[in-house]
């Protein structure tokens, strides 16, 4: 069998990782293939060099353009690989622009694709994600839920069951594997000057959010707020959009939030789990701060991790300063008891196996 791995945002990465090291483990015949939509050292090769993955045989270096141009240019550059390379499945994961032209380009095709991270939904068309998912669940062959309740929403939209395997997500893995290696290997917080616990790690990057100058506006004055009965400092790793959108906007980071250019996985895990709390509007980081068992604060309206709800892990705050500050002091002395609900930190030696054994029914 042989596998083709599509990559191209800094989230894929990470938790693409652990199937990368399943293949390698099993000596799979695997490629993979980096769209480039994520370009910049902090946001690409620091991963590849820090994670010890090996290089991607295509490097397509797409870089950032609109969604149309983004996901033509992919969508070329992924046909003639795959024309070329003939691979058996094309495992995707998550729900960027180079999921959507990765899966486009191989169904077309006829080259199955697994989806990895399948079943989410925010039912919120406007963000690009959510119209990425809806759609690569639809075109997939295979879809690796990360949990139960991802399946019924599958099931919900008509998908057949025996297309759903409910593996766990990756991104446990992820912390399983990277947490203990970062305690031996770097120092955040004696980099940055904090003591455990006495921190707000904060990220903020959705386009409906850091797009929109009210909203951005809204979650510094949050922070500010936060500082001001907290007293203990928010440490925000600025994601480039956000950078970008806090230029356009003229805006000022306001006093106890230190800004850091994104930092290294290791680095970033160390800092999240040392935190008293963590502010984002990512996916990923509503998960590990779950799974980290770190109270999250969603600077979102809706989250395709209900699952961070139920378990009481997360709370959704929007971008409105004065419910930011309100959700901060309902889960600053949260109780820890929630149990993690992505897995148990072998989704990705299940995925593989379960790739593994569909290729030899065929
Ligand atoms: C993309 C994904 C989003 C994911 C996020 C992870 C889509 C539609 N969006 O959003 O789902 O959560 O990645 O971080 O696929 N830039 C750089 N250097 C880089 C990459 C981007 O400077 O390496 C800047 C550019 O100004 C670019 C902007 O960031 O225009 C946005 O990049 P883009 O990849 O279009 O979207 P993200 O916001 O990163
Ligand atoms: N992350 C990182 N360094 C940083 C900020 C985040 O390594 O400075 C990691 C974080 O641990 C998580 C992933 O990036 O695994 C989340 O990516 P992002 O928020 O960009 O995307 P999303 O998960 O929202 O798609």
């Amino acid at each position: 069998m042989k596998i083709c791995i599509v990559i191209g945002t800094r989230p894929e990465i990470i938790k693409m990782s652990p199937i990368i090291r399943a293949c390698e483990k099993k000596h799979l015949d695997y490629l993979m293939i980096h769209t480039g939509q994520h370009y910049s050292y902090a946001m690409d090769k620091v991963f590849f060099k820090e994670l010890n993955l090996p290089n991607a045989k295509y490097n397509l270096d797409i870089g950032s353009h609109s969604h149309g141009e983004q996901t033509g240019l992919m969508l070329e550059k992924i046909e003639k690989i795959l024309f070329k390379e003939k691979p058996d499945l094309v495992l995707v994961l998550g729900d960027t622009n180079s999921v959507l032209a990765g899966t486009l380009a191989s169904t077309k095709m006829h080259i199955k694709v697994g989806h990895i991270e399948s079943g989410l939904r925010s039912y919120d068309r406007y963000m690009p994600e959510e119209q990425n998912r809806t759609v690569v669940d639809h075109l997939a062959d295979y879809l690796f839920a990360p949990t139960e309740n991802a399946k019924k929403i599958l099931l919900g939209e008509g998908v057949p069951e025996g297309k759903i395997f409910v593996t766990g997500n990756t991104i446990v893995d992820a912390v399983f594997q990277n947490l203990e290696i970062a305690k031996k290997t770097v120092d955040i917080l004696k980099k940055l000057n904090l003591e455990k616990q006495h921190y707000f790690t904060v990220t903020a990057h959705r386009p409906e959010n850091v797009d929109r100058k009210e909203k951005l506006k809204g979650m510094l004055e949050g922070f500010e707020k936060i500082y001001a009965e907290f007293k203990m400092p928010l440490v925000f790793s600025i994601h480039p959009r956000t950078k970008k959108m806090i230029g356009e906007f003229n805006l000022k980071i306001p006093e106890g939030t230190i800004s850091i250019e994104p930092v290294s996985y290791l680095e970033f895990l160390q800092l999240e789990a040392n935190s008293r709390l963590i502010l984002t509007d990512s996916g990923g980081i509503q998960e590990e701060s779950c799974i980290l068992k770190i109270p999250c604060v969603t600077l979102r309206e809706n989250t395709e991790r209900p699952e961070t709800l139920t378990a009481g892990s997360n709370i959704l705050a929007g971008t409105d300063p004065g419910r930011i500050f309100e959700s901060v002091g309902k889960m600053v002395n949260a109780k820890k008891e929630w149990k993690n609900p992505f897995g148990d930190g072998n989704a990705a030696t299940r995925i593989i196996e379960i790739c593994e054994k569909i290729q030899q029914l065929q």
